[in-house]
């Protein structure tokens, strides 16, 4: 990657489809002693997207990206048909951002035999999306674990977006223990105030419309922490969101920021996070609010 200018960088990035391709090319990289960022992603790129690859161009010498959707995370086989794919249009938006390398493998590349592990991530996954999309975790463990093996980077960087995702990247990571350092970067929004997210480009005009009430109302419902106690900020967050006819909320959960156990008052952790899942038609949407965080 050559840097022009702070977030310009001048690259023929490379697209690659397999693993012996990619093998040589990390082998490459590492004999000049290059350090590496992966930003693994199903493709249907956005800004998103893009600010993981920047924060990965900011922090390593080289950047892999990865466009693979998966289709052992997905528990419903109309989402997986529905999910977007446009590897020209991504590739576009790749170029001239700090990725060298593109790896879109195929299914057979990445599972030349099905994947039988089962991982273990105690209560981890057995709350919010765990819960809602039974499987959806250990598919994303099989398959990230699958691509820290072949791109074999210094830092993968994730989006907050994905809040129990993340928790269960970094678990993964601390089991598998391979010396990944797992890097959280922060959701990026619509003007409208929307998480951008690739499912967005699937709702309908009308669902467009609504979809930014979720984000409006879970900040708003800040404005009464520590006032209203959580079962009152829960009741505010659902009732709002309901009371739009387009959207129908399928979980909002107030909890601890690492354990992603339910919280009951706002004394009992010092990390606390609400999560939510909403449907908006057929499309399925996700966001979070931190209302308290240590760190800060
Ligand atoms: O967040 C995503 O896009 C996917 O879950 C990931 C991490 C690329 C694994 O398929």
């Amino acid at each position: 990657m050559r840097k022009l200018l702070p977030g310009l960088y001048s690259i023929d990035m490379e697209l690659i489809k397999t693993k012996q391709e990619l093998n040589e090319k990390i082998i490459q990289l590492r004999n000049e002693n290059k350090t590496i960022g992966f930003v693994p992603t199903m493709g249907a790129l956005h800004q998103g997207h893009l600010s993981l690859v920047e924060a990965a161009g900011k922090q390593c010498d080289e950047v892999v990206v990865s466009i693979f959707v998966n289709p052992s995370q997905f528990n419903d086989p109309g989402d997986l048909e529905r999910y977007p794919r446009d590897l020209d249009k991504d590739m576009n938006l790749l170029k001239n951002t700090a990725c060298e390398l593109l790896f879109a493998p195929s299914v057979e590349e990445v599972y030349p035999e099905t994947d039988e592990r089962v991982f273990d991530f105690g209560a981890l996954d057995k709350v919010m999306e765990g819960e809602h999309r039974p499987g959806h975790f250990n598919g994303v463990a099989q398959v990230v674990s699958r691509l820290f093996e072949m791109v074999k980077p210094d830092k993968a960087f994730f989006g907050q977006k994905d809040f129990q995702q993340l928790a269960i990247v970094r678990e993964m990571e601390r089991q598998l223990n391979s010396g990944i350092e797992i890097v959280a970067c922060p959701i990026v929004r619509e003007a409208d105030g929307l998480a951008m997210s690739s499912r967005n480009m699937l709702l309908t005009k009308k669902h467009r419309k609504s979809a930014p009430l979720i984000a409006k109302t879970l900040k708003e419902s800040c404005n009464f922490v520590p006032f209203k106690n959580i079962a009152e900020i829960k009741a505010f967050v659902i009732g709002s969101i309901n009371g739009d006819e387009n959207l129908g909320v399928e979980y909002f959960d107030v909890v601890d920021g690492n354990t992603l156990q339910p919280v009951d008052r706002w004394e009992d952790s010092s990390y606390i996070v609400g999560c939510i899942a909403v449907f908006a038609g057929k499309i399925r949407l996700i966001d979070n609010i931190i209302y308290k965080n240590p760190g800060k």
